[in-house]
């Protein structure tokens, strides 16, 4: 059988990961800027991370959501430790569309409505109400288009003020900073003002975390920076290191019952073991504080660098800004210096999305590598 091919893939075959490291089939070494686009938290092969899951895959790996769990307890008591909204309840899925789809459900089960406003340049992934609030009609298929939702212009309040009063809306879904659609964050009043039209209108604010989350800014959530409570955060990414693994977080206001939401997966022994792991790890190895000293780090030495004109983005989320389209720099770093990095809708910005647990020879090592490309370009 062949494989569906929707992916343009790298002829490279990694076969082990190691820290900020990973290696093919020939142990040829490449730095990992990219993290598996922002998936990779506590880095490739944790010793504590693999211990917990082979120990667990001893025991059981998988049995129903029909019966106890007392890892999914273990779980959400952990992330109530790291978490803001300390109220918030825990749903538990395999991805991050999955969790931006329950997210969009509950919202319309809560208040009834199904107009959801979303933004330019967003992405929430492929999922049937996900990929309608996604905002690139190249991966929207008519079928999706039934859906009804409203796109305005990122960080512009008017717009959002007019679809308030145009529609129904029942649901606000944001990415504090706008991953795939290029590092944009707005201003701490907009998220703000969103919070407040929601309590106004009866609407729901989803916070969609899913790669901004689990530490990726130096915070536990990006939106902590901005003071707000939303009343769903997706997560999903960071939270397995690479096991699949997702999460809804949903406010005291919401209320469960039972046949509501459901998967056969979610929530399974080994995805919530990945879980605790990344969870453990970023206690006891300081990893926000860590993630915030890197970042620093790394600004400075790409400041630099003459050809970076913007850096975009927070913590270990970053994107570095050209006056030239970068797919050639991203293409060279990764064949001729093995530095693996990401792209974006922007096609100026090279994106940085480490693991954590990076340090100040790897930063140093980028920058050697990124400035000797840059020279050959
Ligand atoms: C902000 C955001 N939301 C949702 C998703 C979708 O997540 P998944 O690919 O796990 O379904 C992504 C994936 O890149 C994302 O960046």
């Amino acid at each position: 059988m062949k494989l569906f091919d929707v992916y343009p893939l790298y002829n490279i075959t990694p076969t082990s990961g190691k820290g900020a490291y990973i290696y093919d089939e020939n142990e040829l070494k490449y730095l990992d800027l990219y993290g598996g686009h922002a998936v990779i938290s506590v880095g490739h092969s944790h010793p504590t991370y693999v211990q917990k899951l082979q120990d667990q895959l001893s025991k059981i790996s998988f049995y129903s959501n029909a019966v106890q769990n007392p890892l999914q307890v273990a779980l959400a008591d952990k992330l109530k430790e790291f978490s803001p909204c300390k109220e918030h309840q825990l749903f538990l899925c395999n991805s991050g569309a999955e969790a931006n789809e329950n997210a969009l459900k509950l919202a319309s089960f809560h208040n009834g409505k199904k107009t959801v406003l979303a933004f330019k340049n967003g992405f929430h992934g492929r999922t049937s109400a996900a990929v309608a609030a996604t905002d690139n009609p190249k991966i929207t298929a008519p079928l999706n288009q039934q859906q009804e939702v409203v796109f305005c212009e990122f960080g512009n309040l008017t717009a959002v003020e007019e679809a308030f009063n145009q529609h129904a809306i029942c649901a606000v879904i944001f990415e504090t900073i706008q991953g795939v659609g290029g590092l944009e964050e707005a201003t701490s009043d907009f998220y703000q003002r969103l919070a407040s039209l929601c309590k106004e209108h009866n609407s729901i604010l989803i916070a969609d975390e899913v790669q901004s989350g689990f530490g990726r800014t130096g915070d536990f959530f990006a939106f902590e920076k901005h003071q707000i409570t939303p009343d769903i955060i997706t997560i999903a990414k960071g939270m397995g290191n690479g096991f699949p693994v997702g999460g809804v977080l949903i406010s005291p206001e919401i209320k469960a019952s039972y046949g509501l939401l459901g998967t056969t997966f979610g929530g399974n022994h080994l995805a919530c073991t990945a879980s605790l792991a990344v969870l453990e790890i970023m206690a006891s190895e300081n990893l926000l504080t860590q993630v915030q000293k890197m970042s620093d780090y790394l600004i400075a030495q790409v400041q630099t660098i003459p050809e970076v004109k913007h850096i975009k983005g927070r913590g270990l989320m970053l994107g570095l800004e050209f006056d030239f389209p970068i797919s050639k720099l991203r293409k060279q770093l990764i064949e001729h210096q093995q530095v693996f990095t990401g792209s974006s809708k922007n096609p100026h910005l090279l994106r940085i999305l480490p693991p954590y647990c990076i340090g100040h020879e790897e930063i140093d090592l980028f920058i050697q590598k990124l400035k000797s490309e840059l020279k050959n370009l």
